[in-house]
């Protein structure tokens, strides 16, 4: 079995680690392929580093660029590799431009893809994000679902229940093996940026629809600016907000600006920080899963897990907003802390890398060629009349389906579990 792993930016790597890890012992043969989309050393090869992943076999080096650029590099460049790598499945996670790049180039060329952490929605698509992956979901012939609702999310838009495989998020597992570490770090980390545990506010921003709106952008930083006169803000600047910032002319006084950290050196700040200012999507996650309260500087996210459970609060790019909103978070923290630990954690237990793993060394994936079946298969329609109300659900051959799969369609608001088992 030789499997493709294609990574490219912060987060794929932090999150990719604990499959990689999974992989190497069960003994699979696998080609790491990094696309080059980051490749400033704080954005890139300080995770290689710190999570003693393998030096990439292939640099695709991509860099920077508009959206249909940056995509039609990695596929240009990618198409080569897996030409002659010849991969049995192509493997990415999360929902950047690299992994739309991998699951259009792979499925063109006939080649299964696997998404890892798939089917997560926020419902909106002016986000690049969202395009990605739902394009990602679809084409993959194996998703990796996070949660349940990911698992509803997926089957919602019609992805068969065989094509969908429950596992958690790898968020936990890379966390939870590194926390020791993490703990013997935290008074360095603290001491050399002059914080106090529980004494400070830490911010992150990079999301292009708060990053490419100057009116946004000042916003958030102005609303930083007034909570660092009561309490100290560490803002771990993102390259494109530094560069953004050098454009639309933010005034940073006051916020304790530095460099990108490293995965340890931020995980330190993050379970030390009274709370959490992000736009970041695995920073909501990290954040719930240490116990600490997020201000989410977004009008919707694609983890409503950690707003339903009560530990994150979407508050989007308002100024009085932002400033009113995380006053009231840290008067209120210690009943949002109780609150969190006490919720399950719906990220998962921290086998979702074994899990994947296991799945991925168990199944044949097949390459496919062109189709040569001639018997009549079921393909379903959703017919709908002008109110957009569904009237009933037809096969290719026009004839109406079976209630059974129906039920399907219909039971999609349950449980995953009981979701699972009633897959026809
Ligand atoms: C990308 C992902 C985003 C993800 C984020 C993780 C897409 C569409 N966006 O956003 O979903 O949350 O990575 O961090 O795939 N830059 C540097 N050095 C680097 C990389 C980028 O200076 O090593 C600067 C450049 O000015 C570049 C800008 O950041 O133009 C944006 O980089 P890009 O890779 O396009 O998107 P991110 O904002 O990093
Ligand atoms: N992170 C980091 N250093 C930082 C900021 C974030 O190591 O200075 C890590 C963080 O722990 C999380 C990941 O980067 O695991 C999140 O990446 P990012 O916010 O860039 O992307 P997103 O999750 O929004 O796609």
């Amino acid at each position: 079995m030789s499997l493709m792993i294609v990574a490219g930016t912060r987060p794929e790597l932090i999150k990719l680690a604990p499959v990689i890890k999974s992989l190497n012992e069960l003994g699979l043969d696998y080609t790491f392929v990094w696309s080059g989309q980051h490749y400033d050393y704080r954005l890139s090869r300080i995770f290689l580093e710190q999570l003693a992943l393998p030096n990439p076999d292939e640099n695709l080096g991509v860099g920077s660029g508009t959206h249909a650029e940056q995509t039609a590099r990695l596929m240009t460049a990618l198409e080569k590799v897996i030409e002659r790598r010849k991969p049995e499945i192509v493997i990415a996670e999360g929902d950047t431009n690299t992994v739309l790049a991998a699951a259009m180039t792979s499925t063109k060329m006939g080649v299964p893809f696997a998404h890892v952490e798939a089917g997560l929605r926020s419902w909106d698509r002016t986000m690049p994000e969202e395009i990605n992956r739902v394009v990602a979901d679809s084409l993959a012939t194996m998703n990796f679902a996070p949660t349940e609702l990911a698992v509803v999310n997926l089957t919602h838009e019609g992805i068969d229940l065989g094509r969908i495989e429950l596992v958690g998020n790898t968020v936990v597992d890379v966390l939870m093996e590194n926390l020791s570490r993490v703990k013997e770090l935290k008074p360095k980390v603290l001491n050399e940026l002059g914080l106090g545990e529980n004494e400070f506010l830490l911010a992150t921003v990079h999301r292009q629809e708060n990053t490419d709106n100057g009116v946004r952008l000042r916003n958030i930083i102005s609303a930083l600016r007034e909570l660092s006169e009561e309490i100290p803000v560490v803002f771990p600047m993102h390259p494109r907000t530094t560069s953004r910032i050098g454009r639309y002319g933010a005034l940073l006084e006051g916020i304790k600006v530095i460099e990108p950290l490293g995965y340890l050196q931020f995980l330190s700040l993050l379970s030390a920080c009274l709370a959490v200012l992000t736009d970041s999507g695995g920073v909501q996650e990290e954040a719930f899963t240490l116990g600490i309260p997020t201000v989410t500087l977004r009008y919707n996210t694609e983890r409503p897990e950690t707003v339903r459970l009560g530990g994150n609060y979407l508050v989007g790019a308002n100024r009085d907003e932002i400033v009113e909103r995380t006053r009231h978070v840290i008067e209120r923290r210690d009943e949002i802390v109780r609150r969190i630990r006490e919720a399950e954690n719906p990220f998962g237990d921290g086998r979702s890398g074994e899990r994947i793993a296991k799945i991925l060394a168990s199944r044949k994936f097949e390459i496919r060629s062109s189709d040569t079946r001639t018997d009549p298969y079921i393909t379903y329609a959703l017919r709908k009349n002008f109110s957009g109300e569904i009237l009933s659900m037809y096969d290719s051959g026009g004839v109406a389906v079976a209630s059974k799969s129906l039920a399907k369609f219909f039971t999609v608001r349950g449980p995953a579990s009981r979701l699972l088992t009633n897959s026809p």
